[in-house]
């Protein structure tokens, strides 16, 4: 199987000795505490999951500057994202020592993971607007991912980490949520050797169907793992919940019994384009996969990266070598009315753009709103279904 990134065995950061983990969350109850904020709270399941392999915890400004300016930590680790945790006061916090983290998303606020402080450090207005410009292309406060980045605090308290539990994610989520290594399993256990994942936060339509399809085809691969994100996203984007039985419906009606694994992972949607798009590929081959899908405008919003930059960085700023899964790069997929059927819209001539149905997100919620289903060419009727039954509600 592909090597995880920067190590050849997997070093998820939860506790999975049961006795160890119940003996630290007894521990923890006497260890001064810090509240995270949600996407710090993300960066805790995504490293007790494995997905952040080889990282042992939260990066120190030193490794946050380096990642953001030049996609490594000050050792040398190729990684295109800062992951860190950013808190609006540090006064309770020690300079050093064990603290209890407290999971923001589920009641009560229990203790998540136990931080052995490295570091606390102030972060400067500017050191904050240069990660962002660094990692979103842009600080502008419209800009979703700009703005939640900018509103967590300037306090950044860095260490390793050991998490005692996933969140909510294993309990709202018990049949899609699955760990890195869980995937890992189950990949031997299927005996798949060339896996295409393919990263969604929606509810799969004819397109992202197709996508799969195609890179199935064209790799030869063995299985694809439609792998969602699970975690929180911008207002007017689907729940997970409702996103989940989309995808599933339209993978038992629609694809071939045993080539798809439906899973999915506990983190906030960035919409960093570009540099997520890198980091999608960074914890798809933890989790084991060879290849990952990259099409038209991955992990963007709005206008603010090209419809391809998303393809671009791998060859242009991926330094060779640096990682062992490899892009599937798509072009923009539409139905053809002249063909009757998926295409990418490069690989067709004789094409005007009336030829093919092209509906934006927007549009499709405004129909669905309006009790109006998206065509059966952009949709699956059973998806459209679901859709609509979640937008009469
Ligand atoms: S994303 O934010 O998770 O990237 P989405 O779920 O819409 O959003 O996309 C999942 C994947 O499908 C991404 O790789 C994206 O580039 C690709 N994709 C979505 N729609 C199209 C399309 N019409 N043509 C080509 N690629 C697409």
């Amino acid at each position: 199987m592909i090597n995880p990134h920067g190590s050849t065995t997997l070093n998820p950061l939860i506790v999975r000795d049961q006795q160890r983990c119940e003996q630290l969350v007894a521990e923890a109850q006497q260890l001064p505490e810090l509240l995270l904020n949600s996407a710090a709270a993300a960066n805790v399941v995504m490293l007790g999951a494995g997905y952040f392999n080889p990282l042992t915890g939260f990066m120190n400004l030193d490794d946050a500057l380096s990642c953001a300016e030049n996609m490594h930590t000050s050792d040398g680790l190729f990684w295109p994202v800062p992951i860190i945790n950013l808190c609006a006061t540090a006064a309770e916090i020690p300079s050093a020592g064990k603290v209890a983290l407290r999971d923001p998303n589920v009641v009560g606020h229990p203790v998540i993971a136990i931080m052995d402080v490295d570091r606390v450090e102030p972060v400067s207005r500017e050191q904050l607007e240069f990660m962002a410009v660094k990692i979103f292309a842009t600080d502008d406060l419209e800009h979703p991912g700009v703005a939640t980045f900018m509103s967590l605090g300037s306090q950044l308290v860095s260490g390793t980490i050991e998490v005692l539990n996933l969140s909510y994610f294993q309990s709202d989520f018990p049949d899609t949520f699955q760990t890195a290594y869980e995937i890992r399993a189950e990949i031997a256990q299927r005996g798949w050797e060339k896996v295409v994942a393919f990263q969604t936060r929606n509810p799969m339509h004819r397109a992202h169907e197709e996508l799969c399809h195609m890179a199935m085809k064209r790799l030869d691969a063995d299985g694809v793992i439609v792998h969602m994100l699970l975690g929180r996203l911008k207002p007017g984007d689907i729940p997970a919940d409702v996103r989940n039985d989309c995808i599933r419906k339209m993978v038992e009606v629609y694809f071939p019994k045993n080539s798809v694994m439906v899973s999915g992972y506990g983190f906030d949607m960035l919409y960093a384009g570009p540099r997520e798009a890198v980091l999608h590929a960074i914890f798809r081959q933890n989790m084991g996969a060879t290849h990952l899908i990259v099409g038209r405008d991955h992990a963007g919003v709005g206008e603010y990266y090209g419809a391809f930059a998303a393809q671009d960085i791998f060859s242009e700023s991926v330094p060779k070598g640096a990682l062992e899964i490899e892009i599937f790069c798509a072009d923009h997929t539409a139905y053809s009315k002249k063909l009757g059927r998926v295409v990418m819209m490069n690989e067709v001539d004789d094409h005007q753009k009336d030829d093919f149905i092209l509906l934006s997100g927007t549009a499709v919620r405004e129909m669905l709103a309006k009790g109006q289903l998206p065509p059966p060419e952009f949709s699956r009727p059973e998806v459209a279904q679901i859709l609509m039954g979640y937008y009469q509600q």
